[in-house]
């Protein structure tokens, strides 16, 4: 018996040209927090309070990728690897943020990207992956509009370096966390626990991405400039209307606040009414909105889950002392488990949601290609006679590369995945204690062991197909 399939079959060759490549992010792996001139990070300051990391554990060695960048390179062109996306750390490029330049920083990321080269690996760098000069944070941090500002001169004086070398930049990484997790929520540095704060921040952010983006454009080295956000597919359990009013709220905080000023050049009036109660928006100056719509090359999405919500008509009143929340506002906002299966980080797994956010990014916004620079899964991976049989990961990984195949199918300009991650690493709040890596880490040893899953990932960027 022949069974007619519903839709015909998707293909899942994948486009000639398409990128395959991992990322990582300095304070993740580099280790060596003191060593060559690099100066504190907000994240050293947060990592040596009580509390703060799930297992009391800090960035100071990491992966010691700092000092084993030469063979984590080797790693990554062994799996058939041609992209790399990893982060630049502020503190070593620049240990107060401003006006001193730590050339010793400089030349380590000079040998990295060198070493790519020679290995045939393209870099993408992002300028800012969470690491900001603590000495930044000590006059305001991201609540201070001259951040901005300082942020755009970090940018020129990095590319005047590797811009010979380097083309693809990414300003920020996912700035959502560095504003509401930062500042809303506490859980990221800078540890900060005020809704207005976090808002503040979320412009200086955009406004530094654009000063930069624009400072990038300027320099002498022709550069694909982008920005890296974390999107989410959010749906509802019924159609009421405060079910849809819960989405509309955070759609927008998490996924509008950051796409509307970057690719329209305004802020959704919603979510600034959302936020009227917490702060006006009279840090917005004039011209603001037109920086931070610069024109981009290309916008990096990093996806992992998505949410499922339902408004409740009588919201509880807060409870004191109850932990604080990223999002604003957004009181009778109910996340809803699905049931579905769940990654060690308690995500559920929703790779539809990966096509819906990519589709949705091509019907309502005048996108740039688009790269997915993060999506991974942790799991409890274990060491059985030196090797790691992950299955799960592998799965996570072919259910969203078929994703992606059906957003590529429905015509979006999908360029390239960056699997996240390389290496086991830092997973910030979470200390050691969540492994996202396709190579794992034995922090004890250092010693790299690649993953069931690195293989089969291996094959799949080999082929550019899925089997
Ligand atoms: C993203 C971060 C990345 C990593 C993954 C799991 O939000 O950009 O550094 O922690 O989550």
């Amino acid at each position: 018996m022949t069974v007619t399939p519903a839709s015909p079959p998707t293909s899942r060759v994948f486009p000639d040209g398409f990128v395959w490549g991992a990322a990582t992010a300095s304070f993740q792996i580099e280790g060596a927090s003191t060593e060559d001139g690099r100066g504190p990070s907000i994240w050293d300051t947060l990592c040596a309070t009580p509390g703060a990391i799930l297992d009391g554990s800090d960035g100071s060695v990491a992966c010691d990728h700092y000092h084993r960048w030469e063979s984590d390179l080797d790693l990554l062109a062994s799996l058939g690897l041609t992209a790399y996306r990893f982060s630049i750390a502020w503190p070593r490029v620049m240990p107060t943020g401003r006006r001193e330049i730590n050339d010793d920083g400089l030349d380590f990321y000079d040998r990295l990207v060198d070493g790519m080269l020679e290995r045939g690996i393209t870099p993408y760098a992002t300028l800012y992956h969470w690491d900001l000069p603590q000495a930044l944070e000590d006059v305001g941090g991201w609540r201070n509009r001259d951040t901005a500002y300082r942020f755009a001169d970090y940018a020129a004086i990095t590319q005047f370096r590797l811009g010979d070398r380097v083309q693809h930049w990414a300003t920020l990484n996912e700035p959502w966390c560095s504003a509401f997790l930062g500042h809303a929520s506490g859980e990221h540095a800078p540890g900060h626990t005020d809704p207005a704060e976090a808002v503040i921040a979320s412009h200086h952010l955009l406004l530094g991405h654009g000063l930069a983006a624009q400072a990038l454009r300027g320099g002498r080295r022709p550069a694909q400039v982008g920005i890296v956000v974390n999107l989410y597919d959010v749906t509802t359990a019924t159609d009421s209307p405060a079910d849809r009013d819960a989405a509309r709220r955070l759609d927008g905080q998490q996924n509008r606040w950051f796409l509307d000023p970057v690719l329209k050049g305004t802020y959704p009036a919603d979510v600034v009414a959302d936020f009227a109660p917490y702060t006006d928006m009279s840090f917005v100056r004039d011209g603001d909105l037109d920086t931070i719509s610069t024109r981009l090359d290309w916008l990096g999405v990093n996806y992992y889950s998505s949410f499922h919500v339902r408004g409740l008509e009588a919201p509880a009143a807060p409870t004191p002392g109850a932990r604080p929340t990223p999002w604003i506002g957004t009181e009778g906002v109910e996340f809803v488990n699905r049931g579905r299966k769940k990654t060690h980080m308690g995500w559920e797994i929703v790779p539809e949601g990966l096509t819906k956010t990519l589709t949705r990014l091509a019907k309502e916004y005048d996108v740039p290609p688009v790269f997915v620079t993060e999506n991974g899964s942790a799991w409890q991976d274990e060491v059985v006679d030196g090797e790691v049989h992950d299955p799960e990961r592998a799965e996570y990984l072919d259910l969203h590369l078929a994703a992606i195949a059906d957003a590529i199918a429905d015509g979006v300009d999908v360029r390239g995945y960056f699997a996240w991650s390389l290496l086991d690493n830092f997973e910030w709040a979470w200390g050691y204690e969540r492994r996202f890596g396709y190579v794992r880490v034995d922090y004890a040893t250092q010693e790299r062991t690649v993953k069931d899953s690195g293989r089969h990932y291996a094959a799949i960027a080999t082929a550019n197909a899925l089997p």
